[in-house]
């Protein structure tokens, strides 16, 4: 199955009625542990990587191999280069054969926002890549350096938006925050209700680590159709790691190797089921 366009899996969750999951990756296992996960249960799935996260695995060597991964993978992988911030970077990414970037606007004015994705349309347009976009403003951060506050999308912006952008993916702030929620988040489905019944375009839900199966299964019912999951599978690549220290202080390296795919693949795996998209591939 070769590496795939991320407007067409969730063109094809739209039908279906179900959320692609997007998964962030940090290292090889990562990418491993998450593709074994979307083969085994037959599942279409995007792997991503986020801007600031470029510190610890620098895009020149972690996006080649997530490109090759998805190329050699069983089931349809799409590429995705999250939050990008820079052109330079979001450059980068389509260079490389990312299938799709997501350029984050949403610290702009309306206007800066769509006149940012517009331009980073236009280049990825020449690679044939996909573009999502933010409005509102997801809470928390990426890495958590920072601890922005939620502000909702509003539904006359998410019209504007993408009457004048026609964006290939909408990214909604309704409530969800990246990282750990210190309180149980509360979702406005109210407003992700009106969203979906304005804006002809599939919506993407950000900060899916604590967020309830009930309610991603809410928000899939309400046209979510992309959902990002990173701090839970970094979670679980340490749990999965720390059990296997306290059983015993000598550790082989291939085993740790072993229990980071593991932990990928667990959590992965358990999001897919929620989401729905297994046996879609
Ligand atoms: P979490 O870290 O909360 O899962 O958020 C992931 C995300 O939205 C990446 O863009």
């Amino acid at each position: 199955m070769p590496l795939v366009g991320m407007r067409d899996l969730l063109n094809k969750a739209e039908k279906g009625k179900y959320a692609v999951g997007s998964f962030s990756v940090a290292n090889m296992e990562m990418v491993m542990g998450a593709i074994k996960a979307g083969e085994e249960l037959n599942s279409p799935m995007i792997i991503q990587i986020a801007e600031v996260r470029l510190n610890y695995s620098p895009l020149h060597l972690i996006g080649p191999m997530m490109v090759s991964a998805a190329s050699a993978a069983k089931i349809p992988v799409a590429i995705h280069f999250d939050h990008g911030l820079t052109l330079e970077k979001v450059n980068e990414a389509l260079e490389l054969g990312f299938t799709s970037v997501m350029i984050d606007g949403s610290k702009c004015s309306l206007k800066d926002n769509m006149n940012l994705t517009k331009k980073v349309m236009d280049e990825a347009k020449k690679y044939n890549a996909d573009v999502e976009a933010e409005i509102g403003r997801v809470g928390g951060s990426e890495d958590g350096s920072e601890n922005l506050s939620i502000l909702c999308t509003g539904v006359n912006e998410a019209k504007e938006f993408y009457s004048e952008t026609g964006v290939d993916a909408l990214a909604v702030a309704i409530g969800n925050a990246h990282g750990v929620y210190l309180e149980n988040p509360k979702l406005n489905f109210n407003i992700l209700d009106e969203i979906n019944k304005s804006v002809d375009v599939p919506l993407v839900l950000h900060g899916g680590t604590g967020i309830s199966d009930e309610d991603f299964r809410k928000c899939i019912s309400l046209g979510i159709r992309k959902i990002n999951i990173a701090t839970a599978t970094f979670a679980s690549v340490e749990e999965n790691v720390r059990k296997l220290y306290n059983q015993s202080e000598n550790v082989d390296y291939f085993k740790l190797h072993e229990k980071e795919i593991e932990g990928a693949y667990l959590n992965v795996k358990r999001h897919i089921l929620v989401f729905g998209s297994q046996n879609k591939a």
